[in-house]
């Protein structure tokens, strides 16, 4: 080998050398793939965080693979291979940002919403991300004061920081001022939701001087009214398309701002606002909107006519207002409008033909709770085939409503209450959609159901239809067949009867339905609701409705029901109303009603043929707020530990009603929401009536007719909260109870026809609300206490030889006076005005409890069968809406 060959085979070498190096260092080229310092950032990243879910890709960060661009969910730039967008949306993951999140330097995408941080501060750190253009926290458990470093993003597009409490909607996050917002000045969208802004009087110039923004969603955000000047008016962002401002405290002022600088809306929502007064005329000007929502405010007057000239107006929502006067004939050329929904306002007058006359694309109209008429000709064909047909209360009788039959497959009807008063016609049962809803309640309405009841909901309560209830189909699952005259024997329920039936809620009180119940409950394990009172049922009670395992309301009440209670009723433990009154109905109270069913709150075993003694354990029911065992042969004493009586001994209360809710299908694709609230007839001094809407109110221990014997034991003077007390009518002696005074919410007192001696304690003229006081017929002797109201009642002394004083013509010797028989005012008369007595004895509801089988929720279909898949959904915007609507007029 000669030294030129050496030389060239070492040259071959060296090149050969060189390009290997080349080709290993292009192959760890720092500009391509992501560097160290970023793997390290998002390792340290994962180090902060729990995942729960033990497969998520998340947790494979940095196992196997060294180049972070290719872990789930990071993505890289192709150019210059770092880290630009990190999408770790609704992972479930827990824990603390990681400080090193700053060594990303080049991301331009961060979404960490839906997992929880665990109510930490939202990282000033974020603020030196300076390349971010989306930055998604919502839904994440933040907690505190949002760092005004948030303005160095001045590249952000989209902020969204919204629902941190997404379950509770508590305002978590709060901002004392946006001085750092207009710093943002590319911003197109921001949410704040449920930020608490309510120091932030500045909101308005803020969110002005953002050029961009077109989405700007402020939701219950406490948001105080702007400050509007003309400044900023002019200087007002011009840009926007999407406005919400729902459940905020604005007042009208906002208009000022929005129709006449923001022509270009598409949305605007104030719902459950503090807007009043006239809905001002330039809000025609706002043409291109097609979303208006102005529910849930006090705005009165008439619509303006303006609102004929918004032809892009798809939603138009103006529910819940104090809105009056005629509905404008121009609504019916608003070709586009899909959704009207004009409910629960004031207005009055005729809609006819013309209201509709354009209104193609209708889908969902609602005018119900309003004082409307409606008038079309005989035969009118409507231009629409609605989904949705809420018209409760509008008058459109006597006939049956013929353009009903144009209308093939919504998924609710609500005719309720129309001034109907005609035989229902066959083809009704074939219209509408198979899952749907229909409630025909409240009219006059005759005739038959048909031989079986194949549709989910319907509602016919309080009509004259007549003839046997028809076999139930196991896809129905609300059933309201109340106040009607239908007969024939109770065996319907298990006709056919093989499979779960899906029945949550069946009511055929008040009908002449009669035989014995059928033994098939085995199959209504999701009755959450059963009515049977006022019927003509008899025979036992059966033994399988101890597998009514959903029971919550259980009204057997007058009917001809022997026997005892069956023992396998200790299984339905979420039963909270159990009323069997006015039966025939025998044995021993059982001890599992106070063992077994720890949400009673209401029991009612009135008239029927109970015998021996009241058993203790029903001071283990810390719920109980009605106990009605009158009319009964129950013997023994009255049980010492009434004092555990938890919900009796607080005063107060927490619900007017007493509210039961749950979700159903609704139609193919959509959920909704069922409520009812629980009744209960009662009798309420001397007089028997049904309490409902402030049935939460009520708070009774009526053992009147009873063979009960020996002292009224002083525990019960601890039930502070018990408006109704009636021991009358048994065999009771001893003395009253000298706090008798503590039950300040008292009334209604009976304590007459039994044997109780000794005088009347004078702290008894302490109850000042006292409305109701029988002590006749006992033998009570000594004076009478002078009490405000005590000398009123001329009837309640009666029957007892033994008193004296007024207001009794019998005047008391000195020695029957005794000491201290003088009059004694209660010092603190000024609060408490209003007890609950008050309320239920001026036979008083709240503007509560009608709530009934209520909002539509339009969810994606492959939500619709389980509650669970439901919560998922919980950020559905209508979701949202309904409930803000929903809780505010709960608030009023
Ligand atoms: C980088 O990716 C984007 C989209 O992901 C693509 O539009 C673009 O053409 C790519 N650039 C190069 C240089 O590959
Ligand atoms: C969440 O915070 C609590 C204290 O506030 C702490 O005990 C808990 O360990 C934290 N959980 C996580 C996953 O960081
Ligand atoms: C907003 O930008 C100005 C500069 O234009 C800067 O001085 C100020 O610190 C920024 N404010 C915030 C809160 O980032
Ligand atoms: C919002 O903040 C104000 C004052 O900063 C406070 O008074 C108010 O209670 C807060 N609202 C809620 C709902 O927490
Ligand atoms: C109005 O906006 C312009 C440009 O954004 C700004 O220079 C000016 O200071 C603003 N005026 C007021 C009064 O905010
Ligand atoms: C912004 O608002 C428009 C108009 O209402 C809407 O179509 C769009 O989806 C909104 N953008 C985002 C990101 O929500
Ligand atoms: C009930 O079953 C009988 C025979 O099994 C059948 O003829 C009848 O059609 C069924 N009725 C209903 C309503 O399904
Ligand atoms: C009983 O009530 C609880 C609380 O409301 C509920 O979670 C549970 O599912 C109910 N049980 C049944 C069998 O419905
Ligand atoms: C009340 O009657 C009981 C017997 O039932 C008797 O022992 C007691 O002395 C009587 N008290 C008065 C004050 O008459």
């Amino acid at each position: 080998m000669t030294l030129t060959n050496m030389v060239g085979v070492r040259c071959c070498f060296k090149l050969l050398y060189a390009i290997v190096v080349l080709i290993l260092l292009h192959m760890n080229n720092p500009c391509i793939g992501c560097s160290e310092r970023e793997s390290q950032a998002l390792l340290a990243l994962k180090q902060g965080l729990v995942a729960h879910h033990y497969n998520d890709p998340f947790l494979y960060w940095g196992n196997q693979n060294k180049d972070c661009c290719e872990w789930d969910r990071v993505h890289c730039s192709n150019q210059t291979g770092h880290v630009v967008k990190l999408d770790l949306r609704q992972r479930s993951l827990q824990g603390k940002i990681s400080p090193k999140l700053i060594e990303l330097q080049h991301l331009e995408y961060l979404d960490l919403s839906g997992n929880d941080f665990n109510g930490s501060q939202i990282p000033d750190f974020i603020g030196s991300l300076s390349n971010l253009r989306y930055l998604d926290l919502s839904r994440a458990n933040f907690l505190g004061l949002i760092p005004y470093q948030l303005g160095n993003l001045r590249n952000l597009h989209y902020l969204d920081l919204s629902y941190q409490d997404y379950l509770l909607w508590l305002p978590n996050l709060y901002a004392k001022n946006l001085y750092w917002l207009p710093n943002l000045s590319r911003l197109k969208y921001l949410d704040l939701s449920v930020v608490n802004l309510s120091d932030v009087v500045g909101w308005l110039e803020a969110v002005n001087m953002l050029p961009k923004l077109t989405n700007l969603t402020l939701q219950i955000c406490n948001l105080p009214p702007p400050v509007i000047s003309s400044v900023s008016l002019l200087n007002s962002s011009k840009s926007l398309v999407h406005v919400d401002l729902s459940s905020n405290n604005l007042n009208s002022s906002i208009f000022q701002w929005l129709p006449g600088t923001h022509t270009n809306l598409d949305y605007l929502d104030l719902t459950g606002n503090k807007l009043s007064g006239r809905i001002p005329e330039s809000i025609g000007q706002m043409s291109n909107l097609v979303y208006l929502l102005l529910s849930d405010t006090k705005l009165s007057g008439r619509i303006p006519e303006s609102i004929g000239q918004m032809s892009n107006l798809v939603y138009l929502q103006l529910s819940y207002t104090k809105l009056s006067g005629r509905i404008p004939e121009s609504i019916g050329q608003m070709s586009n409008l899909e959704s009207i929904d004009l409910s629960m306002n004031s207005f009055e007058g005729v809609i006819s033909e013309t209201h509709f006359s354009k209104l193609s694309k209708l889908r969902i109209l609602d005018l119900s709770s309003n004082s409307l008429v409606l008038n079309f000709s005989f035969d009118w064909v409507p231009p629409f085939q609605l989904d949705e047909i809420r018209l409760g209360s509008c008058k459109m009788g006597p006939y049956f409503p013929k353009w009903l039959r144009t209308q093939k497959s919504y998924d609710w009807l609500d005719i309720s209450d129309a001034g109907i008063s005609d035989t229902i016609p066959t083809w009704f049962w074939d219209l509408g959609s198979k899952l749907g809803y229909k409630d025909l309640s409240r009219n006059q309405i005759r005739g038959n159901l048909r031989s079986e009841l194949a549709y989910n909901n319907l509602n016919v309560s309080w009509n004259q239809l007549e003839g046997p209830i028809p076999s139930i189909l196991s896809d129905v699952s609300i059933l309201d067949l109340s106040n009607n005259k239908f007969s024939g024997s109770a065996s319907f329920l298990c006709t056919n009867k093989t499979e779960e039936s899906s029945l949550t809620y069946l009511d055929l009180s008040r009908n002449h339905v009669s035989g014995e119940l059928p033994d098939c409950w085995i199959h209504f394990q999701q009755l959450q609701f059963l009515d049977l009172s006022s019927n003509s049922l008899s025979g036992k009670i059966p033994t399988t409705m101890g597998h009514l395992i959903s029971i919550e309301t259980l009204n057997l009440n007058n009917n001809r029901f022997v026997g005892e209670l069956p023992s396998q009723l200790k299984n339905c433990r979420n039963l909270t109303l159990i009323d069997v009154g006015e039966n025939k109905l025998s044995g021993l109270i059982p001890e599992w009603l106070g063992k077994n069913l720890l949400n009673l709150a209401i029991i009612i075993l009135r008239s029927n043929q109970f015998y021996r003694n009241i058993p203790p354990q029903l001071c283990h029911l810390t719920h109980l707020q009605i106990l009605d065992l009158s009319m009964n042969n129950i013997s023994g004493t009255i049980p010492k530990c009434l004092n555990t009586l938890t919900t009796l001994a607080q005063n107060g209360y927490s619900r007017p009603s007493i509210e039961h809710s749950n979700y159903f299908q609704l139609g193919e694709s959509s959920v909704s929401t069922s409520s009812y609230d629980d009744e209960a007839s009662l009798t309420w001094k001397g007089v028997r009536s049904k309490y409902k809407s402030i049935l939460g109110l009520v708070k009774s221990i009526d053992l009147s007719c009873n063979k009960l014997s020996g002292e009224i034991p002083t525990e019960i003077t601890y039930l502070v909260g018990l408006v109704s007390l009636n021991l009358s009518r048994n065999r009771l002696t001893g003395q009253i109870p000298l706090r008798i005074g503590n039950l300040q919410e008292l009334d209604s007192l009976d304590l007459s026809r039994n044997q109780i001696n000794g005088t009347i304690p004078i702290s008894i003229s302490w109850i000042n609300r006292i409305g109701y006081l029988d002590l006749s017929e006992n033998n009570l002797s000594g004076k009478i206490p002078i009490g405000t109201q005590l000398q009123t009642f001329s009837f309640a002394y009666g029957g007892n030889p033994l008193l004296c004083g007024e207001p009794l013509p019998r005047t008391c010797s000195e020695e029957e006076k005794g000491p201290g028989q003088s009059m004694l005012v209660n010092e603190d008369d000024k609060d408490g005005l209003i007890t609950q007595g008050f309320y239920i004895s001026m036979g008083l509801g709240f503007a509560v409890g009608f709530w009934g089988v209520c909002g539509t929720l339009l969810l994606n279909r492959s939500c619709r069968y389980t509650y669970f898949n439901f919560l998922t959904f919980l950020n559905d915007w209508l979701y949202v809406k309904t409930e803000i609507i929903r809780q505010r007029i709960l608030n009023k």
